[in-house]
């Protein structure tokens, strides 16, 4: 009996070892990941902000010039912890530095984490000083998780140094929040190797909304420049001779929850024109050039786009960019390239008869929305309103070349065709501001 008893106790033991060590085997989730860059609250400011999914003893980025292969710097910031809205409330720990005091036009080596550990080594070139420099823009919109066909093509040439930074206006991952935020996490391991070299400056579109656009506001950071807080939605920076402006157009599309967001947005919006448009500003950045996700204006006509003209209880966009002289606007949403010609109210404003946009007399609108999701593209409409010039649905993404204060180049790149420039023009313009309509 006392030996049975003795052979059950052993075996007890060794079973509640066995159990315990399983349970102490289960993996630790604290390396960084999904980390991408964006442009600080200052010139001399890039931020960094990054997922682990467990917490870690701090949150670090260690940073020097390449030139000298050192860590020189380090700051230090925050982490977060972010529970998804999703049945199975999922979380994470989002972590945001700041790294600081950064010389202009010089390439910086970085890595981000914590003792608990870091990431790989990145690298990325802070802006030349000033405003008289030539800023090399990547555009698109409605890039996903699934079918994100251009995304190889972007990852190799933001490696290479192609260009200065990207903005994606809106529908990212499609969607963050799916699969309890699991395919936002595999999104923003997609785009690390983009968005770890060059500031991915966002904007939120419709597939952003859920859960009060939770994913979004959590995995970026946004910053005007010149101000502290965050704010993902609207914000508007310097870039070379380039005033540039995000705003969310989304707000429109659910005024069910309220209109204090298009309202406070709206203000926000002249403001920032406002003080765009005082002229040692508009001197210095004359090209005022607006993103947004929904667009002002399709293939096929829609007199009723509220966005555009706004209805009885709000206003619409199109009167207050004419106004103050927006030159350019982006688009995305419709999953193709269109580019229109100058059109304000519906009416075509060409510049000249040669070329209309050549001191055009309105704003110039362009929709870049056919960078690959699961969504696929738009078709291309049989017979399109008069003032789109062209339509392509081929996959692609924008360039956008600033040239100097009259010149800003424009190329739309394919990639069913391998990288071929479908469409190039250049949008020259000898005065800016509203007198240009006038000009
Ligand atoms: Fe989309
Ligand atoms: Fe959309």
């Amino acid at each position: 009996m006392f030996s049975k008893l003795l052979i059950f106790f052993i075996g007890f033991i060794v079973l509640t070892i066995e159990v315990n060590s399983a349970e102490s085997w289960k993996p630790v989730y604290i390396q960084p990941e999904q980390l991408h860059i964006s442009l600080g609250e200052q010139p001399t400011e890039i931020v960094a902000t990054w997922t682990t999914m467990e917490k870690t003893s701090d949150s670090i980025c260690h940073y020097g010039e390449e030139s000298k292969q050192s860590f020189d710097y380090s700051s230090r910031g925050y982490q977060q912890k972010f529970i998804d809205g999703g049945p199975k409330k999922r979380h994470m720990y989002i972590h945001r530095v700041y790294m600081k005091n950064l010389q202009p036009d010089t390439r910086y080596i970085y890595h981000c984490g914590s003792e608990n550990g870091w990431s790989e080594l990145f690298f990325f070139k802070t802006f030349p000083k000033g405003n008289e420099w030539q800023p090399r823009f990547v555009i698109y919109g409605d890039l996903g998780n699934d079918n994100a066909q251009t995304m190889s093509m972007l990852q190799e040439e933001i490696q290479l140094g192609h260009h200065d930074l990207v903005t994606h206006v809106g529908d990212f991952a499609y969607d963050m929040h799916t699969d309890n935020a699991l395919v936002g996490d595999e999104f923003m391991r997609q785009i690390q190797p983009i968005a770890a070299y060059v500031p991915y400056q966002v904007m939120a579109g419709n597939h952003e909304r859920d859960y009060n656009y939770s994913n979004y506001n959590h995995r970026f950071t946004m910053h005007s420049q010149g101000e502290k807080e965050i704010n993902n939605h609207f914000w508007s920076y310097n870039i070379g001779p380039v005033h540039l402006i995000a705003i969310n157009t989304d707000f429109w599309e659910h005024i069910q929850y309220g209109t204090h967001m298009i309202e406070n947005q709206f203000k926000w919006l002249e403001q920032d024109l406002k003080r765009a448009n005082e002229p040692e500003n508009r001197k210095k950045q004359p090209w005022i050039i607006t993103m947004g996700h929904h667009p002002l204006y399709y293939q096929a006509t829609r007199p009723d786009n509220k966005i555009r003209i706004g209805n009885e209880q709000l206003p619409g966009l199109e009167p207050l960019l004419y106004k103050y002289g927006v030159d350019l606007s982006f688009w995305a949403h419709d999953h193709i390239y269109t580019r229109f010609l100058p059109v304000y109210n519906e009416k075509i404003f060409n510049g000249t008869r040669q070329d209309p946009y050549f001191n055009p007399k309105s704003p110039v609108h362009i929709i870049t929305g056919s960078a690959g999701c699961r969504e696929f593209v738009t078709p291309v409409h049989s017979n399109p309103n008069p003032y789109t010039a062209y339509v392509s649905n081929d996959y692609g993404y924008t360039y956008m070349t600033v040239l100097n204060e009259t010149h800003i180049q424009l190329r739309q790149i394919s990639r069913n065709q391998m990288g071929k420039v479908i469409d190039e023009f250049m949008l020259v313009k000898e005065k800016h501001g509203p007198e240009a309509w006038l000009y």
